[in-house]
């Protein structure tokens, strides 16, 4: 299809009559009609412009039409081939199917005969056009809006989001990178009042401070070297919608005090105005950082923790919610083998546990690019253990054995962690028996599991068994 929209035919006859003939009845506003007398011409138009169909005459001058299809098969697999053979030459009519034709029609041509095979054939392509680009859009949507999940920790989350969604209040959204913080960002917007205002987005980790705040509140022109023009800044855009400031962490403590005076008066100046803006925002904010840690380091503002804290929002690590990965799994691996179009039923049982068992550092997004990865590597069937990256084979090869492996150059620290850990995991997580194991005290495993974030650790899988 050429870029307006319309469909180009290509005609190809010796046949001088014929070829008038059928320009003028296939002729349509929506069509565009070329037509040549020779293969050789027909090749030359091929290489210019985008052909849908070429109908061409199976007896030509030059190359006979059965060629030229092969041709075009070869070398612009899109297009489609209709041939015209002579009255009774049913041989050549079989070839030409069998080498590809999408059709082929019988001479002297029926008028309405041709009609009907060229719009059907017209037809097919924009359904499979359509179906493509709906392949696309799927593809592009990078952030799906749903968030899956089946464990405790996910539906409290998702009840969470459902009521806080349709007050003002802010949120921060706390969770270890690729948790899904943007994801739920974008559902509590969704839910809210303000679901038909925009969704503005502010990493304050991507900018430069200055950056920062110019982009979060505009500037007037001439406001510094370069500001050629006013520009309006986030806050600004936000406005009757929902202002999500992502890696809140990364701010410096001025920016902080901007912002904190901004939520605190709903006021604010583009840099290098004077005038008084306002904007109606709701503000959602997320980090993987622990802020609480960085109020007690001077490095992030406990007046503005508290505005922006009013209800906080965790989302757990992945390895603290297994039941989920199967689920993200099978949706991911459903969504990514219809973009690369490949007929994949499942994960071997093998492939399954190897997910299962990873400890997902990068958490949703890690499973995402590791099933995304498979998908490529994967032909067919079922996606195997092999896919998978090595690491995951790995670090799954020492899980299920009850061995540590320390390499020479591993701190004693960091031995003792590992060692502790292994053991809490082979006694189903139970403080008290890993301690006696181990000769120190439970509440020595306590408190280093404090130390390393980990005092969860293991709590749900013994509470379910
Ligand atoms: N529960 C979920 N269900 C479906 N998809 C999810 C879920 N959680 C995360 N994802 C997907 O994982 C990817 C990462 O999510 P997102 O960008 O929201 O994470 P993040 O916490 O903002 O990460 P970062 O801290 O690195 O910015 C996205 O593609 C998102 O759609
Ligand atoms: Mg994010």
């Amino acid at each position: 299809m050429s870029p307006d929209g319309s469909d180009t035919i290509l005609i190809v006859d010796d046949d001088t009559n014929a070829l008038k003939g059928m320009r003028r009845f296939l002729s349509r506003p929506d069509r565009e009609i070329v037509a040549v007398e020779r293969a050789q011409e027909a090749l030359a138009v091929l290489g210019e412009r985008a052909v849908d169909v070429v109908i061409s005459d199976i007896r030509l001058p030059d190359v006979n039409g059965i060629q030229l299809m092969e041709e075009v098969r070869r070398h612009y697999p899109e297009t489609d081939v209709v041939l015209m053979t002579g009255y009774g030459s049913i041989q050549d009519a079989v070839a030409a199917m069998q080498k590809g034709a999408e059709s082929y029609l019988t001479k002297p041509l029926n008028p309405d005969e041709l009609e009907i095979v060229l719009t059907r054939i017209l037809q097919k392509r924009a359904l499979i056009r359509q179906n493509r680009e709906l392949l696309r859009r799927l593809s592009g949507q990078r952030v799906s809006s749903a968030i899956l999940g089946t464990s405790r920790e996910i539906r409290e989350v998702l009840k969470t989001i459902q009521e806080v969604a349709p007050t003002d209040v802010p949120v921060l959204i706390e969770g270890e990178t690729g948790t899904g913080k943007e994801l739920v960002a974008r559902a509590i917007h969704r839910h809210s009042e303000r679901a038909d205002g925009p969704f503005v987005v502010v990493n304050c980790a991507a900018l430069h401070e200055n950056l920062l705040e110019s982009e979060l509140f505009g500037h007037e022109r001439g406001a510094f070297t370069g500001a050629v023009k006013q520009k309006k800044g986030r806050f600004e855009l936000a406005s009757g919608g929902t202002l999500f400031l992502d890696e809140i962490g990364e701010m410096s403590l001025e920016t902080q005090a901007k912002i904190l005076r901004t939520l605190e008066y709903g006021t604010f100046e583009r840099l290098g105005g004077t005038r008084s803006l306002q904007s109606d925002v709701r503000v959602l904010s997320a980090t993987n950082r622990d802020l609480r840690e960085e109020i007690g380091k001077g490095t992030f503002r406990e007046d503005l923790f508290y505005r922006l804290n009013v209800i906080t929002l965790r989302i757990p690590p992945l390895r603290e919610r297994r039941e989920d990965i199967p689920v993200l799994a099978r949706a991911f691996l459903e969504r990514l083998a219809a973009v690369q179009k490949k007929e994949i039923r499942g994960f071997s049982a093998d492939a399954m546990r190897l997910l299962e068992a990873h400890d997902w550092p990068g958490n949703v997004r890690e499973l995402e690019h590791v099933v995304e990865r498979a998908v490529i590597l994967c032909p067919g069937g079922e996606i195997a253990a092999s896919h998978l990256p090595e690491s995951l084979r790995e670090s799954a090869g020492s899980a299920s054995s009850r061995n540590v492996v320390i390499p020479v150059g591993t701190s004693l620290k960091e031995a003792e962690k590992r060692l502790i850990l292994k053991t809490l995991e082979a006694v189903d997580y139970h403080r008290g028996r890993a301690a006696e194991t181990l000769g120190i005290s439970k509440r020595k495993i306590e408190y280093l599991l404090k130390d390393w974030g980990l005092e969860g650790l293991g709590r749900k899988s013994r509470k379910r068994g």
